[in-house]
């Protein structure tokens, strides 16, 4: 497969990985999960890279699905390394170190929403929409979205959206919790996606990795468990060399710079 399919780009210590399929709205294919993969790796380790835009090419799709062809002619054995693949990947997004922002900007539908919905943040265009379309082609979510969806926005909700198999628009989205913030238009949430992206990107790296490990423990764990591996990575916390500038800067009333270490 061309690179070209998925661009990456740094600057600002934000690197930006577009799926670059405009013409097919930018359905994932096997070839693009797999280099995205490779690239969100890439950026996870390059320490000039403290957070990371997930977008889709053009105005109308983040990412319109799994790419339908690649169903023709697959049964329960052969379609397994596709979708445990793509939850992989999904579940890698979720767990790195480093926040990740989704920028939907157009459709974000099954696995395009599913790859979302594993994304810290969620930031879209008023022409995003959003669904989990798979129960119309007589199949359901396979990158995470039935155990996602209902976690992020309540069970009933996720059973309607999944059963119905219907998109919804994004000032419904952003009411039931899906989406973080709505920009009118397209260009306007590359702007607002970037300008947060270079907030959390002057951040402390490690107080930001230890925050997102305990926020994620809060989808699994047992409240009792998640308060005391918040205890445990809240003192990791100070033996950091930013937790030294952090509490020094605000005492010396001065802004801190943060080293991530
Ligand atoms: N897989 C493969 N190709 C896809 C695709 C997908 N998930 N989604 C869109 N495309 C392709 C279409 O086949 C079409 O290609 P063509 O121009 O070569 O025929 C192109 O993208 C544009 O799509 P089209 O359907 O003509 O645009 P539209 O504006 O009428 O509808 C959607 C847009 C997104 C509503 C519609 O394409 C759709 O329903 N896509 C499938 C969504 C889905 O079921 N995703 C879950 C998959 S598990």
């Amino acid at each position: 497969m061309s690179e070209q399919e998925v661009l990456y780009e740094v600057a600002d210590g934000v690197a930006v990985i577009t799926i670059n399929r405009p013409a097919k709205y930018n359905a994932l294919n096997s070839s693009i999960v797999s280099t995205m993969k490779r690239l969100f790796k890439k950026a996870e380790s390059d320490n000039a890279v403290r957070c990371i835009i997930l977008t889709g090419a053009g105005e109308k799709a983040f990412a319109a699905g799994a790419d339908i062809n690649e169903f023709q002619g697959r049964d329960s054995k052969t379609i397994r390394p596709l979708t445990e693949g793509g939850q992989e990947f999904c579940t890698y997004i979720e767990s790195m170190s480093k926040p990740v922002i989704a920028a939907v900007n157009g459709f974000a539908l099954g696995g395009g929403c599913e790859i979302a919905m594993s994304c810290d943040i969620r930031y879209a265009s008023a022409n995003a929409k959003f669904g989990q379309p798979e129960i119309n082609l007589g199949i359901i979510p396979g990158f995470g979205g039935t155990a996602r969806l209902s976690r992020l926005v309540g069970l009933g909700i996720a059973k309607e959206l999944i059963y119905g198999g219907e998109q919804i628009k994004c000032d419904e989205a952003l009411r039931i919790g899906l989406v973080n913030k709505m920009f009118e238009s397209v260009e306007e949430l590359r702007n607002g996606a970037m300008q947060l992206a270079r907030k959390l990107a002057a951040k402390p790296g490690v107080a930001l990795a230890l925050a997102k490990q305990s926020l994620n423990n809060s989808w699994e764990m047992p409240l009792n468990k998640n308060l005391k591996f918040e205890v445990d990575v809240f003192c990791k916390s100070f033996d950091t060399e930013d937790k030294d500038e952090g509490v020094s800067a605000f005492l010396g009333k001065r802004e801190a710079k943060f080293k991530h270490k």
